[in-house]
């Protein structure tokens, strides 16, 4: 029988005073009591990395820069991911749009889920996040919406006053370690293959 599947879940803000580490902990909070996955939170601000400045594009060439393989070496650990991602300007931060242009290899065959926040639930920007990916993307997102936001942010509310955000979000937790169980194996009967 396979190991459980490690899964990453990659913040998307690296700003001073940002409310990314609400939902994250939330999530994890809530992932962390599950027995069929391990779970590990990737902040982008431990992999400080300049605007892609590589000589060729990860496609074609490893990145030369330290900070980019470290961040390559961590993302691909995992079996599968959890973007927790806000919405800049309708789309992405790019912080994360930058860090993702510094993966490749690394991100195949694995599958994706979101939590957004924000005034959509962050909905275009997942949009966004399936698009850039192309990888195996997942339905079953989770969104933070403008009322829950404000009612964090302005009326000292909490996550725990929004109990219906935790079904979605254990939703979500079961697609994503099924995929990630499922691709896993998959990835591990292609390597048989290709070794044959
Ligand atoms: C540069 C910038 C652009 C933003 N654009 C949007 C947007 O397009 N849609 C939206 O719902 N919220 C937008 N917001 C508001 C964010 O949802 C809100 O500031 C949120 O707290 C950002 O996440 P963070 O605090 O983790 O960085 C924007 C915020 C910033 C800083």
């Amino acid at each position: 029988m396979q190991k459980r599947p490690k899964i990453g879940i990659i913040m998307s803000s690296t700003r001073p005073g940002r409310f990314a580490d609400v939902p994250t902990n939330w999530l994890f909070n809530i992932a962390k009591g599950r027995n069929d996955a391990d779970f590990e939170i990737v902040d982008l601000r431990d992999y400080p990395m300049p605007f892609f400045e590589e000589k060729a594009p990860l496609h074609a060439a490893p990145a030369q820069n330290e900070t980019a393989q470290r961040w390559g070496k961590k993302i691909a650990s995992f079996d599968g991911y959890i973007f927790v991602t806000a919405e800049y300007n309708r789309g992405i931060p790019a912080v994360l749009k930058n860090a993702l242009d510094y993966l490749y290899l690394e991100i195949q065959r694995k599958p994706a889920a979101f939590v957004g926040y924000g005034g959509t639930g962050a909905a275009r920007a997942i949009e966004q996040l399936g698009q850039i990916l192309a990888t195996a993307s997942l339905k079953f997102s989770v969104h933070i919406g403008m009322t829950e936001m404000m009612g964090m942010l302005r009326e000292g509310k909490s996550m725990a006053d929004y109990p219906y955000l935790d079904d979605f979000a254990k939703r979500m937790l079961d697609e994503i370690v099924w995929w990630s169980n499922t691709l896993k194996e998959g990835r591990s009967r292609s390597e048989v293959a290709k070794a044959a």
